[in-house]
């Protein structure tokens, strides 16, 4: 009985001893110390979600992006990036920034006009000449104004990204003329003027996201779509596409978007080196993506494609076929807008 009551109070006062030195790992409140996980309470960590492959000008921004962020905040800061779609779709990546769930995206311009119909200005036909004519218009009123409809949404517009001009692909026949798109069917991004444009040349459209156009055009859901270089290499459609014309129709861009509250939150040393590293990708991305000649070799390689150049005469026709745009979408997209891609 005496030796009972002996190991009993050996066991308190051991116990005693254990919390006194602050190993409580019955009572909870403090962990032991670990020394490997110094400063993880202080680590940001921000998920990128976006829906293209990590070898084009989004892909390869997006992940420069991180690295710079990396460095320069001596691995405070980590930028996690999911591409190819594989956290959230462009009908999902807006609700799930906003949500909180992810913390940046980069959606291409035509997903935006859901959000504001001023994004349809980005989706004009030939209502740009090259990448410098669109750095003007984004770095001016124009871009300011599209990163404004943002705000009433919880949403941080950041920079613009690009990924050049599109270009037409189908399976049927050489495109030179607009009465060459009469009744084939293309694949849109969401965007009524993207509709617009194809209706004007004869043509339907159906819209799905990007990660399913290979499969439209395996099944032979679509006859063809519009894209950039990278886009329709990196992603094999050219595998189902015979035809291939150098267009430069329409701009396809991006708007780099965090989450509002999110960004408010963050240090501002951290925000001035997201900010500095931001600009330093989006300077190298605009070089990046004009830089289409590798691209254009290996489609031009891959014996299945031809690729027809436009010549003026041609452009010429295309241009004034889908002319009427501007005048149909000139409410829509708001005067002021319409001025700032308008050429003369
Ligand atoms: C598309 O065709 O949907 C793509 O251009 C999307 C993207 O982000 O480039």
């Amino acid at each position: 009985m005496k030796m009972m009551a002996g190991i009993g109070i050996f066991i308190v006062l051991g116990l005693l001893a254990a919390y006194m030195i602050g190993f409580q790992p019955i009572f909870g409140e403090k962990l032991p110390f670990d020394d490997e996980q110094t400063g993880l309470k202080d680590r940001i960590v921000i998920k990128f979600s976006h829906v293209v492959a990590e070898n084009t000008p989004k892909g390869l921004a997006a992940a420069r992006f991180a690295e710079l962020v990396k460095k320069k905040s001596r691995d405070r800061v980590e930028i996690q990036v999911f591409p190819n779609g594989m956290l959230y779709s462009e009908k999902t990546e807006v609700a799930a920034l906003r949500r909180g769930d992810i913390q940046m995206i980069a959606p291409s311009f035509s997903n935006m006009n859901a959000i504001d119909p001023a994004w349809y200005v980005m989706d004009l036909p030939f209502a740009f000449r090259d990448q410098q004519d669109v750095n003007r218009a984004l770095q001016g009123k124009l871009g300011k104004r599209l990163f404004e409809t943002l705000e009433p949404y919880g949403m941080k517009g950041a920079a613009y990204w690009s990924n050049g001009f599109r270009q037409m692909t189908n399976d049927v026949r050489p495109l030179r003329t607009p009465d060459d798109f009469r009744g084939l069917k293309f694949r849109v991004q969401p965007s009524e003027v993207l509709e617009r444009q194809f209706n004007l040349l004869g043509a339907s459209t159906i819209s799905t996201p990007f990660n399913e156009v290979y499969r439209n055009l395996e099944a032979g859901v679509v006859d063809g779509q519009e894209n950039t270089v990278s886009n329709i290499l990196s992603k094999r459609l050219y595998q189902f596409q015979r035809y291939m014309t150098i267009s430069n129709h329409s701009y396809l861009g991006y708007v780099v978007v965090f989450n509002e509250e999110f960004w408010n939150g963050l240090p501002s040393d951290v925000r001035l080196i997201i900010e500095q590293a931001l600009r330093e990708t989006t300077l190298w991305n605009n070089q990046e993506a004009l830089n289409n000649e590798k691209g254009l070799r290996a489609l031009a390689n891959n014996a299945d494609m031809e690729i027809i150049a436009l010549t003026e005469n041609d452009k010429a026709l295309w241009t004034e076929k889908l002319n009427p745009i501007y005048k149909e979408f000139a409410q829509t997209v708001g005067p002021d807008l319409m001025e700032e891609v308008r050429r003369p």
